[in-house]
């Protein structure tokens, strides 16, 4: 067992804030990690952009949390999962990776309508990623998607239940909920923050499915497999990894909105990008 693998850093990122709702879980699930996050919040949202500038965004983010010692990067974004998994496993093959996909797997085994909707960016649904995840699980089932236009942005304000948040929702809802979707997939790990008010829109018999634990769970498997779970990791003495979250974004309005989404305590800073790489902000 290397020693030096037990107590680095889980590497984690994100757009935004979104990929808090996966850093919660590992927290939860492996709380004597180190989770070092970043969110790339001066280029939030990622769902708009083209698959080529995410990867380079995730490719930068990558280095800089490899830099920082990362044993492991947790792609806590759909989005970027989408864009740019497969890219980075092949350039970092030293290091594990997790990343994410619409759960249409689970939400096709359970669907007793036989109608799913599917909540993620326009990017996520442009992917390679997502069509084979079609062809796979959903063929004698009906898929229905909606890009959510300006969820993130709302939801990244901090507007977890505003008017402006709940009309988008509606309207993205409206004719999932009237083709009979009984099963919602969270392709966006910015949607569990608002999954309050999507069960409240959709009423009770309606399933959703939020993937951040089965993402915790695989990366709790993959360190386990290696022998990197950190020392304590849910043992009896309780220590609890720090959280050092990074923004390349506005230090200040990150601190404001971090209490809609995160409870625990964690030291914040400011990155910068200069070109292809992120750096610490000199002020
Ligand atoms: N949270 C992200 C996702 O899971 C990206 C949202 C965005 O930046 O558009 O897809």
């Amino acid at each position: 067992m290397n020693s030096e693998h037990l107590s680095a850093p889980l590497g984690v990122f994100d757009s935004g804030v979104g990929g808090l709702s996966i850093l919660k879980e590992l927290h939860h699930q492996v709380p004597a990690e180190h989770l070092i996050y970043v969110a790339d919040q001066a280029h939030v949202p990622y769902g708009a952009r083209s698959l080529a500038q995410v990867r380079q965004f995730s490719e930068g983010i990558t280095r800089f949390l490899l830099s920082q010692g990362a044993k492991m990067i947790v792609v806590a974004c759909n989005t970027a999962s989408a864009a740019a998994l497969h890219y980075l496993r092949r350039v970092f093959p030293e290091t594990p990776f997790v990343g994410m996909e619409p759960a249409l797997k689970p939400a096709a085994e359970t669907t007793r309508s036989g109608v799913v909707g599917v909540l993620a960016t326009p990017a996520t649904f442009q992917g390679e990623l997502y069509a084979s995840l079609v062809n796979r699980y959903a063929q004698d089932i009906t898929v229905l998607q909606d890009t959510c236009p300006g969820l993130v942005a709302q939801i990244e304000a901090g507007e977890k239940n505003g008017g402006e948040t709940r009309r988008i929702l509606e309207k993205a809802l409206e004719p999932m909920l009237s083709a009979g979707a009984d099963t919602l997939v969270l392709g966006c790990t910015h949607y569990p923050f608002v999954s309050e008010l999507i069960q409240q829109i959709s009423g009770p018999g309606v399933r959703i499915i939020d993937p951040a634990p089965a993402v915790a769970r695989q990366a709790r498997r993959l360190l386990q497999a290696r022998g990197w779970l950190g020392e304590a990791g849910g043992s009896s003495t309780g220590t609890r990894g720090s959280v050092r979250l990074f923004t390349t974004g506005d230090l200040d309005h990150l601190r404001r909105v971090l209490p809609y989404f995160w409870s625990g305590e964690a030291e914040s800073a400011a990155l910068h990008w200069q070109g292809d790489s992120l750096h610490f902000f000199q002020s």
